[in-house]
């Protein structure tokens, strides 16, 4: 069954690239017909992901975790996603890890994008994680969001070669650069309908089935 429209939040806490990523594929119609990305979450107040949601009119919305429990901060989050009747809720550098009880309370997909090739590498500054542990390729993961650390099923990956003389900023921009492919393409399979899921594992399905589901 093809989606209802799926209504986007994107959580960010920082530059939000990945966000304009995002944006720039609505704007191009790579998204879809199905996706329409309706709010920008911050917990960062001065997070420069929030200007780049106003400058494209969609709302901006600063939520400080800063000096709240998490618990309330998630509170409040979760009171913005259903005040804009957010659908989907993608992470997209928002660096806080969510709770079980907020993943159980949203009643959409969450996805999240991480720059390695899951499940090396979980955690914080993944790619200077791989680069000191020397793998000749490492790469960008979307993934839906469990209660883990970067532990969700798998939906795309995009490897990308560790060169000889790379440092961790270089390497660091080709992963980015193939976070920016994969998290569109992963969003729009997820609000066409077309992932389905058994297990920990993924498969992009020919026909529509599975749109706004959050289990799959
Ligand atoms: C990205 O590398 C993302 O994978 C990680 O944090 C970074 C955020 O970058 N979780 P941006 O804010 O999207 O530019």
């Amino acid at each position: 069954m093809p989606a209802a429209e799926a209504r986007v939040a994107v959580l960010v806490s920082g530059r939000g690239s990945n966000l304009q990523a995002l944006i720039d594929a609505q704007d191009r119609g790579a998204l879809g017909p199905h996706a329409r990305l309706v709010a920008v979450i911050s917990n960062v107040a001065d997070a420069p992901a929030l200007e780049r949601a106003r400058c494209a009119g969609i709302a901006a919305v600063a939520c400080p975790s800063r000096g709240l429990a998490a618990r309330a901060h998630e509170a409040q989050v979760l009171a913005c996603l259903a005040e804009h009747h957010a659908s989907v809720a993608c992470l997209a550098g928002y660096m806080r890890r969510l709770s079980a009880e907020f993943v159980d309370a949203f009643p959409g997909p969450i996805l999240n994008v991480h720059p390695s090739l899951l499940p090396a590498f979980p955690g914080l500054h993944a790619q200077r994680q791989a680069w000191a542990h020397g793998v000749k390729v490492s790469g960008a993961t979307v993934h839906l969001v469990d209660a883990g650390l970067d532990t969700g099923p798998i939906i795309l990956q995009k490897a990308v070669e560790v060169h000889d003389d790379d440092d961790v900023e270089r390497l660091s921009a080709r992963i980015l650069a193939a976070e920016h492919d994969i998290y569109p393409r992963a969003l729009s399979l997820i609000v066409s309908g077309r992932i389905s899921v058994t297990g920990r594992r993924t498969c992009v399905d020919p026909e529509p089935r599975n749109a706004g589901q959050k289990t799959f």
